[in-house]
């Protein structure tokens, strides 16, 4: 018998390699999930082409399309429910969860951060601008935080942090791939213990 697995979306507004590192872990037996919808806030995200390209089916979430804030997020959560999903995986999503799809998923919904939240995170904080801000301060380590997501940006209770050494000369290019690498093995294995604990409370429910 396969082992139970639980749906998955990932929401990503960008190149999408954090996606392509949970499906490959998934298509690897390593993380105990499948993912059942790729959603964007934008139509032109790479990840999406990357998620169509491999069957996976995709939504576009986009808060501009609609009146009223209420509305995106019942039309979010229709998008989640119909496709039974269990469980989200923010992967560089750059827009706050409606209030309506948090209150469905409570600590149910996961995002990544690159650095050591509480530092450099918040609004505005993502991409180059969160490796400038560590080599600005002078910090001599940064890394990566996998947190549950709340009202807040960066915000949510931290569930695993990895740390990563600052070299001297790094420049934000440098200590983003390092951190981003360090991102693609980190997120399928602290997702897994988050599939597991969810998986485990289940078959004690049946
Ligand atoms: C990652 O650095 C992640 O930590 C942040 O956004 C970036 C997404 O990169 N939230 P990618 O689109 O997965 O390549």
């Amino acid at each position: 018998m396969s082992a139970p697995k639980l749906k998955i979306a990932v929401l990503l507004s960008g190149t999408g390699s954090n996606f392509e590192a949970l499906y490959s872990a998934a298509a690897l037996g390593r993380l105990d999930a499948d993912i059942v919808l790729v959603g964007s806030n934008r139509e032109e995200a790479k990840g999406l082409t990357k998620a169509r390209a491999l069957n996976i089916p995709t939504e576009i979430f986009d808060r501009s399309r609609f009146a009223e804030g209420e509305a995106f997020g019942a039309f979010m959560l229709k998008s989640l429910r119909q496709r039974e999903v269990e469980l989200i995986a923010l992967a560089g999503y750059l827009r706050k969860i409606p209030p309506l799809v948090l209150k469905a998923y409570p600590r149910r919904i996961v995002n990544i951060h690159p650095a050591l939240l509480p530092r450099h995170g918040g609004k505005g904080m993502y991409g180059l601008k969160v490796h400038q801000a560590v080599i600005e301060c002078g910090d001599t380590e940064t890394g990566v935080t996998i947190h549950y997501v709340d009202e807040a940006y960066d915000h949510g209770e931290i569930i695993a942090q990895k740390r990563i050494p600052v070299q001297p000369g790094d420049t934000p290019e440098i200590l983003a791939q390092r951190v981003l690498e360090v991102e693609h093995q980190f997120y399928p294995e602290v997702l897994q213990q988050v599939v597991q604990s969810i998986l485990s409370k289940k078959s004690v429910d049946f």
